[in-house]
């Protein structure tokens, strides 16, 4: 896996649960003060069982070979997280959907980038198509996305909607095989 002499990457790990539940918070803060940042959970807390669920699913995902969780470490502790996760829809078994985070102290370094990169490599046998959504303001994430060679394939106005706020959402897409 790729390390420099700060930061390194690698595949996620059980114990690695207590970070992964400071990435949610770290998110939901963000989300807080800002709702445009990404179409995650936005009002609701990621409680226990959220979290617990969400994390035990994800790990059973990667056992079974239909996803990939790589993170960013740094210091000892997990700053970043990128999944690639298999549909579990019947006519789409051979695509997956890519999720990135990396937390806001450690941006702008390059990291996401690295991350990403990572990622894209081996990825699940089945996989055959990577689909990406973002919110239209999220200039880093698209940013990141047409980087590696991701397509935009669809523009929906209003599709997100924080409160009052109706937001704009792209969708990306990458043929890997
Ligand atoms: C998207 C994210 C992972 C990028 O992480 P990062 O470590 O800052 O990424 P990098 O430093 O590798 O930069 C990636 C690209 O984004 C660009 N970028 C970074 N911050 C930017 C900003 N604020 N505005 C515009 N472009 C930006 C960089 O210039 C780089 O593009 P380039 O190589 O063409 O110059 C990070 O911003 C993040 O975690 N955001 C919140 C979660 C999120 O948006 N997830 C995806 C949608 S669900």
């Amino acid at each position: 896996m790729a390390s420099t002499s700060k930061f390194k990457i690698r595949p996620l790990r059980w114990n690695d649960f207590d970070d992964y539940c400071k990435i949610w918070r770290s998110l939901q803060e963000e989300l807080d003060k800002d709702p445009r940042l990404t179409m995650g959970r936005y009002k609701e807390r990621a409680d226990w069982e959220f979290l617990i669920t969400g994390f035990s699913d994800l790990y059973r995902e990667i056992k079974a070979r239909s996803a990939k969780s790589l993170v960013l470490e740094a210091d000892g502790h997990v700053v970043g997280l990128c999944s690639i996760r298999l549909s579990g829809s019947t006519h789409a078994q051979h695509t997956a959907d890519l999720t990135y985070y990396v937390i806001k102290q450690y941006r702008g370094k390059g990291m996401g980038t690295e991350l990403v990169k990572e990622s894209l490599k081996d990825v699940p046998k089945k996989c055959e198509i990577i689909t990406a959504g973002t919110h239209s303001n999220n200039k880093a994430s698209i940013a990141l996305l047409k980087k590696f060679g991701f397509k935009r394939v669809a523009f929906m106005p209003g599709f997100s909607k924080r409160g009052k706020t109706y937001l704009n959402v792209e969708e990306y897409y990458k043929k890997v095989k």
